[in-house]
């Protein structure tokens, strides 16, 4: 018998409350995963409670099932990110996808898809090109994330003509200089830097590994200066002003190219955030405002939706 023949036990049963539709609904299939993707086999254990999980503190075990997870259900080869990147989580990141699908005007399957600030892990993009089919444009300020992204697409011939790139060359600017006179978006996704200073990114990426050490039983996580194991080279993961402010300035610049986008979207971490964004969307007199809520078991993030048209 195989090590990874299937039992009972060998789904992970993390996954609760996604999308309908989000192909992780079941937790992950190690055995499956592994056949697809070989590399993940040294990463997959038994945890204490039997189930075969890899150790989600290991930044090269999260990213190598990100990898298995890319190449088995969304037939995605070779995705790879830079040490220290911000490595996504999948499930969650798909379910953004799925939400954003069932807005009102994106039920053709001839949809372009705006990710501002795709990183170098390119995962709305991925994702959106490979579930849906759609057309999707990724901008980002760092150009070290978009060559990254531009590799991953390389390797996915598939991927070239759904998926292109463009440098923000203002790091104050979201859609100017992105959005070409004369284009159409359907819908603009974003998942904004967080944090507001680059000691505040450390110390919530701490905060993360001590809960996941806490998990497993131990006290605390053993490190002093965190390897972060959902990564974020320091630019990724903050900004001035923190999320707020990001959010203020896309909102605030949505208005601009309200003719050339039908939905507007971010997602926003921080639930003080929501109430603010809100306002500043009804200030400027956009016509529909829709807050989403996405469960991961006990973890609620939020998207927000609003059109002028
Ligand atoms: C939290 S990361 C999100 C990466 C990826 N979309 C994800 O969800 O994992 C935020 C990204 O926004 C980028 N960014 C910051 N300011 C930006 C701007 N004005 N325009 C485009 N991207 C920006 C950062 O470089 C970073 O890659």
């Amino acid at each position: 018998m195989s090590t990874f023949q299937r039992t009972k036990k060998q789904t992970n049963p993390v996954r609760k409350n996604l999308h309908p539709r989000n192909r992780h609904n079941q937790g992950y299939d190690f055995p499956a995963l592994v056949k697809s993707h070989p590399a993940l086999a040294p990463h997959v254990k038994p945890n204490a409670y039997g189930n075969l999980s890899i150790n989600f503190a290991d930044p090269l075990a999260v990213k190598t099932l990100n990898a298995a997870l890319l190449h088995h259900y969304y037939s995605i080869l070779g995705w790879d990110i830079p040490e220290g990147a911000l490595c996504p989580p999948i499930p969650g990141r798909a379910d953004y996808i799925h939400y954003v699908a069932d807005l009102p005007g994106l039920e053709n399957p001839d949809i372009r898809l705006l990710d501002i600030g795709t990183g170098a892990n390119g995962i709305y993009p991925l994702l959106a090109c490979q579930i849906y089919g759609w057309q999707c444009v990724g901008t980002d300020i760092n150009t070290q994330s978009l060559e990254n992204v531009a590799e991953i697409i390389a390797k996915n011939p598939g991927l070239k003509d759904r998926l292109t790139l463009r440098t923000q060359q203002d790091k104050n600017r979201m859609f100017e200089g992105i959005i070409q006179t004369g284009e159409f978006f359907d819908v603009s996704v974003c998942n904004p830097p967080f944090h507001a200073s680059l000691d505040e990114a450390l110390k919530g990426s701490q905060l993360k590994l001590n809960n996941l050490a806490r998990s497993r039983g131990e006290q605390k996580a053993n490190t002093q200066s965190p390897t972060l194991n959902f990564g974020g080279l320091g630019a990724e993961l903050w900004c001035k002003g923190g999320e707020q402010l990001f959010l203020k300035k896309l909102i605030k610049e949505s208005r601009g190219y309200s003719t050339q986008c039908r939905w507007f979207t971010s997602l926003i971490s921080k639930s003080d955030n929501v109430k603010p964004a809100k306002k500043w969307i009804r200030k400027l007199g956009a016509l529909d405002i829709r807050e989403i809520e996405m469960r991961q078991g006990n973890k609620v993030t939020r998207v927000l939706a609003w059109t002028f048209i």
